[in-house]
């Protein structure tokens, strides 16, 4: 009788040791960075454990090798991404220890600053809020009436030229307003003499961008209505605000035209001509231009149902943007829009 003889016994025994190793990779626990790596040189280094298996792996006969070898890849495996597991979670909790350290000093925190815009426009409410001025707003989206029609200015009117409209495409009876003074408009609609309001916001006109004109910008409307106001109190209050804003009081009034005030004029303030920067400034005359302004034509408060043989006002206009760029001497319009971190963090100490 020939017995067939036993295959050597090593095989079964070294799987029952690798079902160990399984055993035991899975099992293993640390977040000492020392363990992990003496855990990986363990299984995974070069003279390893795996590498050992893999030497004994070539003796094998080709039936133990598909068993084994299934075994020590399932064996690598699992000691590679134990190893990057462990590894990964160690340090996240060393960071996590560094969070909880109290005495660690803190981060610098960014504060942001105001924009140069905002910084003049609440600088111009706070100067027309001291003598009783109060604050409205509009909707930027305006209807043909209150931004135009209201304001003396009908349909086919030519000046309406001089304000190159954006209007809605898909209803032209709506459009952006192309100025504050539709503000007044809605405030004289709905508020009775005595007026006395300024209303700072965004405004929008098709205009090419360059570095000194852009296709919105911002405007502050001012209107005062009441009993015999006159040209001497619009005048008066013009240069209550250039003294407080400036620090310049002397100003000119040239005659101008608006369709909604009548007389209109353009207000210019004396800067000066006292160092390089005014002469560049002002052109070398001394005078920078700053507002519109005039007394309120009779048919506009006519059409907000204001009577104008009892009531009479004035208005002004002026544009924030231009007010920060001169204060500042800033040379390029787009600045203000583009919204560069270090361009506004230089206004830091301007508020
Ligand atoms: N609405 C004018 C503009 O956009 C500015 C303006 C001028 C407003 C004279 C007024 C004013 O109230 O009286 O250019």
């Amino acid at each position: 009788i020939i017995r067939r003889v036993k295959p050597p016994v090593r095989a079964p025994n070294e799987e029952d040791k690798i079902k160990k190793d399984i055993q035991e990779i899975q099992d293993f626990k640390s977040d000492s960075i020392a363990e992990i790596e003496e855990f990986r040189i363990k299984f995974l280094g070069k003279k390893g454990l795996l590498n050992s298996y893999f030497v004994e792996f070539k003796s094998l006969d080709s039936t133990e090798k598909k068993n084994a070898g299934r075994l020590l890849n399932e064996l690598k495996n699992l000691a590679q991404d134990k190893v990057e597991a462990l590894k990964a979670s160690s340090s996240k909790s060393s960071e996590n220890i560094k969070i909880n350290d109290i005495s660690r000093p803190g981060d610098p925190i960014n504060i942001g600053s105001r924009h140069p815009i905002s910084v003049v426009k609440n600088r111009i409410i706070d100067i027309f809020s001291n003598i009783g001025f109060t604050i409205s707003e509009g909707p930027e989206i305006e209807d043909d009436w209150h931004n135009f029609s209201a304001l003396n200015l009908p349909e086919h009117h030519p000046a309406r030229d001089m304000q190159d409209t954006f209007f809605i495409e898909k209803n032209p009876d709506f459009l952006l307003r192309t100025h504050t003074s539709s503000v007044q408009v809605r405030y004289m609609e709905n508020n009775k003499p005595p007026i006395r309001t300024i209303s700072p916001g965004r405004v929008y006109r098709n205009e090419a961008i360059s570095a000194r004109s852009h296709c919105f910008f911002h405007q502050i409307e001012g209107l005062c209505i009441d009993k015999d106001v006159s040209f001497a109190d619009l005048k008066q209050t013009l240069e209550y605000f250039t003294t407080q804003l400036f620090g310049k009081s002397k100003i000119r009034l040239r005659p101008s035209y608006f369709p909604f005030t009548e007389p209109s004029a353009e207000v210019d303030v004396y800067w000066g001509l006292n160092n390089e920067t005014d002469y560049k400034m002002t052109k070398g005359t001394g005078w920078l231009e700053i507002m519109g302004c005039g007394m309120v034509d009779p048919n506009v408060l006519e059409n907000c149902k204001i009577d104008p043989n009892e009531y009479s006002g004035f208005a002004f206009g002026l544009g924030i943007d231009r007010i920060a760029l001169l204060l500042h001497q800033i040379d390029d319009i787009r600045l203000l829009s583009e919204n560069d971190v270090r361009f506004l963090d230089q206004f830091k100490s301007s508020f």
